[in-house]
C-alpha cells in the first residue's frame, strides 16, 4: 500500500476513536441537564465512530498492514446550551468529511482503486451524519425553546437504537 494512503488510514482509525470520545462527553452533558434522550442519541452515535474505528482498522489488517493505535485526545468542549453540542457535531462531521475526502485524493494520486471503492461508504455515511447533525439542530432552534416540544424532541431521541453498521455486519 502507498504510505501516505496508509498513514491516513491508520490515523482514521484515532480519528473516529476520538469522535467516540466527543460523542460520549456530549453525552455526558446532556445527562447532566436531564435530557436523557439526547444522551442516548450521542451514546449510541458514540458506538457507531467506534465501529468506524473498526472498519478501518479491518481494512488494514485485510490488506497485510500493520495497525499502530495512538493516543486519543481529551475532548475539551464545554457548553452553555443545549444547542452548542449539536453544533459542535456538525463541525466535527465537515471535518471528519474533509479527512475522507484526503484520504481518497491521496488514494486516487496512487491509483490504489481498492481504497477509493472502500471509501464509498464512508462518504455516503458522512452525507448521512451531516444531514442528521444539521436536521437536530433545525429541531433544537424550532422547538427547544419550549419545555413541552423539548421533551416530545428528547423522548425521540430516547428510541434510537444500535445497528451495527454493514462493512461490520459483513466482516
Ligand atoms: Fe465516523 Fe461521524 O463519522
Amino acid at each position: 500500500m502507498d504510505k501516505k494512503v496508509y498513514e491516513l488510514l491508520n490515523d482514521q482509525i484515532n480519528k473516529e476513536l476520538y469522535s467516540a470520545y466527543l460523542y460520549l462527553s456530549f453525552a455526558d452533558y446532556y445527562e447532566e441537564e436531564g435530557l436523557d434522550g439526547y444522551a442516548n442519541w450521542y451514546e449510541i452515535q458514540a458506538q457507531e465512530e467506534r465501529d468506524h474505528a473498526l472498519i478501518f482498522r479491518n481494512y488494514l489488517h485485510e490488506n497485510g498492514e500493520k495497525v499502530k493505535l495512538l493516543a486519543i485526545d481529551q475532548p475539551d468542549k464545554t457548553f452553555s446550551n443545549h444547542l452548542e453540542p449539536l453544533e459542535a457535531g456538525l463541525e466535527h462531521e465537515k471535518y471528519v468529511t474533509s479527512l475522507i475526502n484526503d484520504i481518497y485524493a491521496a488514494a486516487v494520486e496512487a491509483n490504489d482503486y481498492r481504497t477509493q471503492k472502500f471509501l464509498g461508504w464512508f462518504i455516503d455515511e458522512q452525507l448521512e451524519e451531516e444531514d442528521t447533525a444539521d436536521d437536530m439542530i433545525t429541531k433544537m432552534k424550532l422547538f427547544g425553546g419550549d419545555a413541552r416540544s423539548l421533551f416530545e424532541l428528547n423522548q425521540e431521541y430516547a428510541g434510537r437504537t444500535y445497528t451495527t453498521p454493514s462493512p461490520l455486519a459483513q466482516a
